[in-house]
């Protein structure tokens, strides 16, 4: 696919799941923007600079995947970098009437911009930031469901030692 897409979410933290979707997503554009935004509907555990930095370093083998801060509008950070790919990884028919709204919603306020949603593999169908939290907030096994960095991160926000 020629141009940009971009891959928005909260990433808090990003998840092997979120991984997996930007790995199979890099090799068909020619650069994919992978954005950490403010969700109005969640109070992060980490900030922005903390996620962004977490996504980089997941993701510093590929080269055409650029992770940047962003805040307002998706919309608004899609139009000033001419970008008209909206990415998004769907999980379960659980996500479907959630990601059904915010592509209408984006659609109608930024027309030319289409979302585009890759399945996530089975293995991760479950798999969430939240759930990642929780499970680590009490000290429990999250490998294998983030890159290791990550755990480290989790682990030292929340004062538990590896189980
Ligand atoms: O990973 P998430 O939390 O499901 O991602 C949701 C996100 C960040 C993509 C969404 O909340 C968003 O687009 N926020 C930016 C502000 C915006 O444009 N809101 C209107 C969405 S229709």
């Amino acid at each position: 696919m020629q141009g940009s897409a971009l891959c928005p979410g909260s990433f808090d933290p990003v998840t092997n799941g979120h991984l997996d979707v930007i790995e199979r997503a890099a090799p068909v554009v020619d650069l994919l923007y992978v954005a950490v935004f403010t969700n109005m509907g969640k109070s992060p555990l980490f900030t922005a600079a903390e996620r962004v930095d977490m996504l980089r370093v997941a993701t510093a083998h590929l080269p055409n995947v650029r992770v940047e801060a962003a805040s307002g509008l998706l919309t608004a950070y899609a139009r000033d970098r001419g970008i008209r790919i909206v990415l998004r990884g769907l999980r379960a028919v659980s996500d479907f009437e959630y990601e059904l709204a915010m592509a209408e919603m984006n659609k109608q306020l930024y027309a030319e911009l289409e979302t585009l949603f890759m399945m996530t593999r089975p293995a991760h169908s479950f798999l969430s930031s939240s759930l990642v939290k929780e499970v680590a907030r009490w000290g429990g096994d999250i490998s294998g469901l983030v890159p290791d960095h990550v755990s480290c991160r989790l682990r030292e926000k929340f004062g538990t030692a590896r189980n």
